[in-house]
């Protein structure tokens, strides 16, 4: 499969099965080689990931629904809620992307002249390592969508897992065998977004 056909296959899936088309060690391979590969700005290396499989999958989703739930109550925005966050729940593993704050920091004190670049460059890196997984998961034949339950969580999963508490969560990719295929989606034409100057 070339890049750009890997490029059209990926979609946002929210229909996925709990089963994976990738054992256990590939997964990890897989994740440590989007690690490894993507660039990050000034070489830091300081995006990170776990991946929550089984109970500990099944945990994550738990402690989603509870902060909404303790943010909202029990509203009819809870029950809609309530089914997201099962149908999110509904697939073979969620992969969670952190960043190494420590690392940002370090940089932040070494290199006065770029301080207030090392926190956008790390966002921009974090997507280029998350693009990649995504990416990832669509050539192993795996449907998968990005989530941002962060703030509701962070708390409770570093102290339930012990996190490094410099690693800081930014998003949530649940993925699995696809279930079905995501609807159609409109597409503003590149060639609109694009310009070429000469
Ligand atoms: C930076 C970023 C943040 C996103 N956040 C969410 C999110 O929190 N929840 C969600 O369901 N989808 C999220 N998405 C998925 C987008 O909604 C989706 O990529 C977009 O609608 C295009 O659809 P596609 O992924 O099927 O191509 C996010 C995508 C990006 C790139």
């Amino acid at each position: 499969m070339t890049l750009l056909e890997t490029l059209k296959k990926r979609r946002s899936n929210y229909d996925l099965t709990a089963k994976s088309a990738l054992p256990v060690e590939e997964l990890e391979l897989l994740l440590a080689q989007a690690l490894e590969l993507s660039p990050t700005g000034f070489n830091s290396q300081s995006s990170r990931i776990i991946l929550a499989l089984g109970a500990k999958h099944d945990f994550f989703w738990d402690i989603v629904l509870a902060g909404i739930k303790k943010e909202i109550g029990e509203t009819p925005a809870f029950e809609k809620s309530k089914a997201k966050i099962s149908s999110l729940r509904r697939s073979a593993g969620t992969i969670l992307f952190f960043e190494d704050e420590s690392i940002t920091d370090d940089l932040k004190a070494r290199f006065p002249l770029y301080a207030r670049n090392f926190s956008i460059w790390a966002e921009q890196s974090q997507g280029m390592v998350q693009f990649a997984v995504w990416l990832a998961l669509s050539e192993a034949h795996m449907g998968a969508s990005l989530q941002h339950y962060s703030e509701l969580v962070a708390t409770k999963l570093t102290s339930a897992w012990n996190i490094n508490p410099t690693w800081r969560l930014v998003a949530q990719m649940p993925f699995g065998i696809p279930n079905s295929q995501p609807p159609h989606k409109d597409i503003v034409p590149g060639k609109q977004r694009l310009q070429i100057v000469k």
